[in-house]
């Protein structure tokens, strides 16, 4: 096996941290080196500061790595952040500034016109912000972004249906709990209960499924036209979020037609065959009754997304259900492909 690209984790010691862990284990390009966490969990050992909470074995010398302090400038040139949003915007900022490429899953950023907000299968182009990025810092650091769960899952269904013009878009989200991070909610308010509230999810999915559907103009993304209204909802499931969608096209296709396109659906990360990409990424199932997070989220070990129930809607044209893995798709699995694509890109020389 040739080296491996040397990465280090920001906030490696919370749910998306240690689904990086997971996701970097045996990664055929890239090696995590450098582990980083709050004060809590700094000079411990990983074992000592976070108890592994995924349903996989701990990945081998990874237990007895001790927690770093995640000083800018410290740790490999790449760095992939699940730093908490309460701090992610000023110290992601202050490691591209002493010149690493951090690839974030955090929200703080997305929307900064220069960092390209990547679902590989979609927007691949919109990595050459980068170039405007670089001129404003001097060429030295960079961030990329992945979007909020929800909107990795509701993108990756709207993207197969771009051809037949996307005009509005109703989503409804039942989210899983481990969207929320670690204690995440208490027990005794989600247990054999529904709620209605995910402070800021809702504008997260107006507005970066805008932009991660746009179109590149100059320095900036102009966003979509696509007109997006979400009702985001937490509900008692472990991992994998849940989205019904309604939709109104501008053209007039057939259930034929949109179901071949999302079977068809498939973008550079398959063309390139990048390690993570999931083949296919979109399954259409067509049994009534799928898909459930129970059986559907880890399919393509978590990356691919699960679309089925298609069926005419009344109020707007289309209406179908789509789910995908939160902590994979919505998150580590999305910034590993990314950082991916910019390996293949020559971005990571
Ligand atoms: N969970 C999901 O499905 C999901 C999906 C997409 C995006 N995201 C985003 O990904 C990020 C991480 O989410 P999560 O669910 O993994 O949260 P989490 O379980 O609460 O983990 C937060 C991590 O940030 C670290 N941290 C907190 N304050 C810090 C500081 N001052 N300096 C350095 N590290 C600090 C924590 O370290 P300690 O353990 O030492 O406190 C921990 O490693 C968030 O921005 C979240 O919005 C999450």
């Amino acid at each position: 096996m040739p080296k491996r690209i040397e990465v280090g984790i920001l906030g490696a010691t919370g749910m998306v941290g240690q689904q990086f862990i997971n996701q970097l284990a045996g990664h055929p390009w890239f090696e995590p080196v450098w582990l980083a966490a709050s004060e809590r969990s700094e000079g411990k050992r990983f074992a000592d500061a976070a108890p592994w909470r995924l349903d996989t074995e701990l990945p081998e010398g990874i237990a007895d790595r001790t927690v770093e302090s995640a000083a800018p400038g410290a740790g490999p040139r790449l760095v992939f952040s699940a730093l908490d949003a309460s701090v992610a915007g000023e110290l992601e900022q202050a490691f591209a500034d002493a010149g690493h490429l951090v690839v974030s899953n955090s929200r703080n950023h997305r929307m900064t016109p220069t960092v390209p907000l990547l679902v590989p299968e979609i927007n691949a182009d919109h990595l050459s912000l980068l170039s405007a990025q670089a001129r404003l810092r001097g060429g030295k650091g960079a961030i990329v972004t992945n979007p909020n769960c929800s909107t990795a899952v509701l993108t990756m269904a709207l993207a197969p249906l771009r051809p037949f013009g996307l005009r509005s878009c109703l989503v409804t989200t039942m989210q899983a709990v481990s969207g929320a991070g670690y204690p995440g909610v208490a027990s005794l308010d989600i247990l054999g209960n529904v709620i209605p509230f995910i402070s800021g999810e809702e504008e997260k999915i107006e507005s970066e499924t805008r932009k991660i559907l746009g179109t590149l103009a100059g320095d900036a993304v102009e966003p979509h036209p696509l007109r997006v209204s979400a009702h985001t909802n937490r509900v008692p499931v472990i991992d994998g979020h849940t989205e019904t969608v309604s939709v109104a096209l501008d053209q007039r296709p057939s259930f034929a037609e949109l179901r071949a396109a999302f079977e068809a659906f498939a973008g550079v990360p398959q063309q390139l065959g990048l390690p993570s990409a999931p083949q296919p990424p979109v399954r259409y199932l067509d049994q009534p009754g799928r898909p459930q997070p129970r059986f559907d989220a880890g399919r393509g070990r978590g990356m691919t997304v699960s679309v089925g129930r298609l069926r005419p809607c009344p109020v707007l044209d289309w209406k179908f259900v789509v789910l995908g893995h939160n902590t994979v798709r919505g998150a580590a699995g999305a910034a590993v492909l990314n950082a991916e694509l910019m390996q293949a890109q020559g971005l990571l020389e």
